[in-house]
């Protein structure tokens, strides 16, 4: 059995204050959880705060981090400087891949940087609106998982978590049915299993990201393949996110 696993992603939201105030309400609702995996993945600048003031069965996760450790990259952060507050670190979200121009390669020398600091990674993927209705979805998706996975080893890839998040549902309201994201899940797992071998294709938890609430998590976290979720919008307020991680739980 694959532990469930769900990961906040704030994305620009929250001041250190903010992330305080949220946390002396979220720790309560969630505090005896441990069932589930449950992330948060805060603005670089709340992350300090965070480590302080988050409860012991909840880990936090960074947004974003650059491929190498250190030197003249300005603006940047490396994995060194995540370690100091994070387990974990999204890579590879669409926000990043359409507004920040990241592509495959850029994806996976990153992946492959965070796991060798001892990072694991929530790996983003998923298909545009236009690539769907042309049918191409399993084309796509299937290139970003072997693109974005190129020189990872069958020990590396079991500290990742993949997010299956089609970028027509992030944000707007309109989630994927849960049929149609277990097709994709499935095909994942199947990728992976083909990639690695069944018995990490069997380990590996695919989660799901678009618009996912409270009211319909447990609908989508129930599918076969779906073994969590990644919500934005919804864990912005820690009522409803914790909403989505009990719902995981029934
Ligand atoms: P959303 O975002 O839940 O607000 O659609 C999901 C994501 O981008 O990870």
């Amino acid at each position: 059995m694959r532990k469930k696993f769900i990961a906040g992603n704030w994305k620009m939201n929250k001041t250190s204050e903010d992330a305080k105030k949220y946390l002396e309400d979220f720790n309560i609702y969630v505090k005896d959880i441990n069932d589930v995996d449950i992330v948060l993945c805060g603005p670089f600048t709340a992350l300090c705060r965070m480590r302080k003031e988050i409860g012991q069965n909840i880990k936090i996760g960074a947004q974003n981090m650059y491929f190498e450790d250190k030197g003249a990259y300005t603006g940047e952060i490396s994995p060194i400087m995540i370690k100091e507050f994070c387990d974990y670190v999204i890579i590879g979200h669409s926000e990043r891949r359409t507004y920040f121009a990241e592509d495959n390669a850029t994806i996976n020398k990153k992946i492959k940087k965070a796991l060798e600091h001892g990072l694991k990674v929530i790996f983003c993927l998923g298909e545009k609106l236009e690539q769907r209705e042309k049918k191409q979805t399993k084309q796509v998706v299937e290139t970003q998982l072997r693109e974005g996975l190129a020189d990872v080893t069958p020990e590396q890839v079991k500290n990742i978590v993949i997010a299956y998040e089609p970028v027509w549902a992030i944000g707007t309201g309109q989630t994927a049915t849960p049929q149609q994201a277990e097709e994709i899940h499935a095909y994942l797992r199947e990728l992976i299993g083909v990639i690695y071998s069944v018995n990490v294709a069997e380990e590996i938890r695919i989660i799901y990201g678009g618009s996912v609430k409270p009211n319909n998590a447990r609908e989508i976290i129930s599918m076969p393949n779906i073994d969590g979720a990644l919500p934005g919008g919804a864990s912005l307020d820690p009522e409803s996110f914790s909403g989505i991680i009990k719902a995981s739980l029934q």
